[in-house]
């Protein structure tokens, strides 16, 4: 399927996890993708493995919780590529805390990247995207749908971006600008990988984030946001879509 034949798409938190697989997916089907992340290094490796199968990709390193980074990001892809027609925002971070415990910094740095990354990646990119009527795949998560152990900042901040995407999918929608969430769960990356849990951490509690046939690659999710950030999606905005193999179910 080449879904994303002379398509723009940026993607954010390209180099681990949901990101990069999404990227190499949108890749393969065509895409050009402007493959984002704070760690050079590994956006860098990303781009050539996607060039050396034939793709399309430009890394580029940037921090999303800075608003001069993220602008300057969105402007440079414009000059790249000349337009944007799908942005897939997956960069983020978790954090495990005693609520109780934890400090403000840690709470601010959690929202800094999570949430008012993600707003300000999406004010940046709006006008590109009214200009190609595109669309904008946020990271939510099953956090945001029911409560997370330990998780009140983390939770938080994916709950502020579910709300979020719903009130752009609805103030842009007769502009044509699609926005959704995916909501992933029990995905394997190395977010997920040796999560670091407070000492006091209730392990009776981990099946709320636990699906039902043990966790998946990250390419389960990468289908999905390929779909939504392709015409099959076009009908679908301000929506919420859980990969997590039943937890909520
Ligand atoms: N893995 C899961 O089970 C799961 C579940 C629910 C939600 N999510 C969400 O999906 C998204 C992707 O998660 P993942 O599991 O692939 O994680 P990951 O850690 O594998 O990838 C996240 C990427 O974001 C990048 N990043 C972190 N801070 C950044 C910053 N300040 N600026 C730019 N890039 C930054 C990291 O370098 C990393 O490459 C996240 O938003 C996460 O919260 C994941």
């Amino acid at each position: 399927m080449q879904r994303f034949t002379d398509k723009v798409i940026l993607v954010t938190g390209a180099a681990s996890g949901i990101g990069r697989a999404a990227a190499e997916r949108l890749a393969i089907e065509g895409g050009s993708v402007f493959c984002t992340d704070i760690n050079q290094l590994a956006v860098d490796e990303l781009v050539k493995g996607i060039g050396d199968k034939g793709g399309i990709a430009t890394a580029y390193a940037f921090d999303i919780s800075n608003e001069e980074q993220v602008n300057a990001c969105v402007q440079a892809c414009i000059d790249h590529y000349g337009k944007l027609d799908a942005v897939v925002n997956m960069a983020g971070i978790l954090s495990f805390d005693s609520t109780h415990e934890l400090a403000l910094s840690k709470w601010q740095r959690v929202i800094d990247i999570n949430l008012t990354g993600t707003f300000l990646l999406c004010k940046a990119v709006l006008p590109h995207l009214i200009a190609t009527q595109g669309s904008i795949t946020n990271a939510a998560s099953t956090a945001a749908l029911s409560g997370l152990p330990s998780g009140a900042v983390y939770s938080a901040t994916k709950g502020g971006v579910l709300a979020m995407t719903r009130s752009i999918a609805v103030e842009y929608a007769k502009r044509g600008v699609r926005a959704n969430c995916v909501c992933p769960g029990d995905i394997s990356t190395n977010m997920t990988d040796g999560i670091d849990f407070p000492k006091d951490f209730d392990f009776d509690l981990i099946g709320r984030i636990s699906s039902l046939t043990g966790p998946r690659s990250p390419e389960v999710v990468a289908g999905l946001i390929a779909m939504l950030a392709s015409e099959d999606g076009i009908h679908i905005t301000g929506e919420d879509i859980r990969v997590d193999g039943g937890t909520l179910s």
